[in-house]
């Protein structure tokens, strides 16, 4: 319902004008919100650029303005700003700072909101539920500040979180969007395919996520698009290394960790193999699987010259098991 639907992306335009102004006009949003935005690093500029808010810490502020200026409970439940529960009302965001989520053309499609204190029982960052604009798989943060950067640099970064996109951006990297923790989708990929062919994931340095990532990544591939990847030291993520670095700092790390991800892949799993016959079989299978997903033929011919040399096997070999794959797959 197109009605419906402009109803759900005015109610989101209000909650992010109040958002922004509970921010910067009331006193726990200057003195919570604010100052919090302020220890990140972020500056005045940022923070406007980025729509950055506060949403106050009471149980229904935000949902008793909307209703006052007009607003119906019906968009306000669907967009998911409030929490309809019997006969009571609940703002989702009590009490924590804004990240409203831009459409590729700048409309609000919904918000993530950080949790201030470190209470571990709530979740850290708690997002807007699906609706009529906001579905998470095909939406990436940042694409609407990025767009420009990314087809002029021609390369895309693709990071993880919020604070990961804004603290690139000010720093002066502006081709750069986050996934928002989840896994990696198709949708996702094509919004950004349509700017440039050029990918670079940056992993946070908890290795954790690594191996996950890289099944993502494969969808990368398979658009046809060029894969870098580039891991953060122990302990930082893009939004920390770019904090405490320069941009000639950054910049030189980027240039100089970011890998191929074939190549990386390849070296990734030749090490875990370590010399287990058994699992460097699983390893030549699993590489050639992503070198089975890049649809130009002598971009395949040259990565399988490439694993052979890294993982010390013939190209013959290679060759018969890629063949074996694509018989499969078609
Ligand atoms: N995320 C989420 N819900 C959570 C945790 C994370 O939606 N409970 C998403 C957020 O979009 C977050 C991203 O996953 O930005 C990356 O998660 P993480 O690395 O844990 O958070 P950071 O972005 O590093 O957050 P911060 O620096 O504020 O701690
Ligand atoms: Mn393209
Ligand atoms: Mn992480
Ligand atoms: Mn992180
Ligand atoms: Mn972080």
């Amino acid at each position: 319902q197109a009605n419906a639907r402009e109803s759900l992306y005015l109610v989101n335009a209000y909650a992010n004008e109040y958002f922004q102004k509970t921010l910067h006009k009331t006193d726990p949003g200057k003195a919570i919100g604010y100052s919090y935005f302020k220890e990140r690093g972020f500056n005045e500029d940022t923070i406007k650029k980025f729509n950055l808010g506060y949403s106050l810490d009471e149980w229904q502020a935000f949902t008793d303005d909307a209703l006052g200026n007009g607003y119906q409970l019906e968009f306000l439940e669907k967009t998911g700003l409030t929490i309809v529960k019997e006969d009571k009302r609940f703002d989702r965001f009590k009490g924590r700072v804004m990240f409203p989520i831009h459409s590729m053309s700048g409309r609000i499609l919904g918000f993530g909101g950080r949790i201030l204190s470190n209470d571990k029982k709530a979740a850290k960052y708690l997002n807007s539920p699906e609706s009529q604009v906001y579905h998470k798989s095909k939406i990436l943060y940042g694409i609407y500040f990025a767009k420009q950067s990314i087809a002029k640099e021609d390369n895309c970064y693709l990071v993880e979180g919020y604070t990961d996109v804004i603290q690139f951006y000010q720093k002066g990297i502006k081709n750069v969007v986050a996934s928002s923790g989840t896994a990696l989708t198709p949708e996702q990929i094509r919004l950004v395919n349509r700017l440039t062919n050029n990918i670079t994931v940056l992993f946070d340095g908890d290795a954790a996520g690594i191996r996950a990532s890289i099944r993502g990544i494969d969808l990368i591939l398979e658009q046809g698009m060029n894969v870098k990847v580039c891991t953060f030291p122990e302990g930082d993520d893009p939004d920390s290394f770019a904090k405490n670095n320069t941009l000639e700092e950054l910049t030189l790390y980027l240039d100089t960790n970011a890998k191929d991800f074939i190549q990386y892949k390849a070296s990734l799993l030749v090490k875990e193999a370590n010399n287990d016959p058994i699992k460097k079989a699983e390893t030549i299978r699993e590489i050639v699987n992503s070198i089975a997903k890049i649809p130009d033929h002598i971009k395949k011919e040259i990565y399988i010259q490439e694993c052979s040399k890294i993982m010390d096997i013939s190209e013959d070999v290679l060759f018969s098991t890629l063949a074996q794959i694509d018989k499969k797959t078609f």
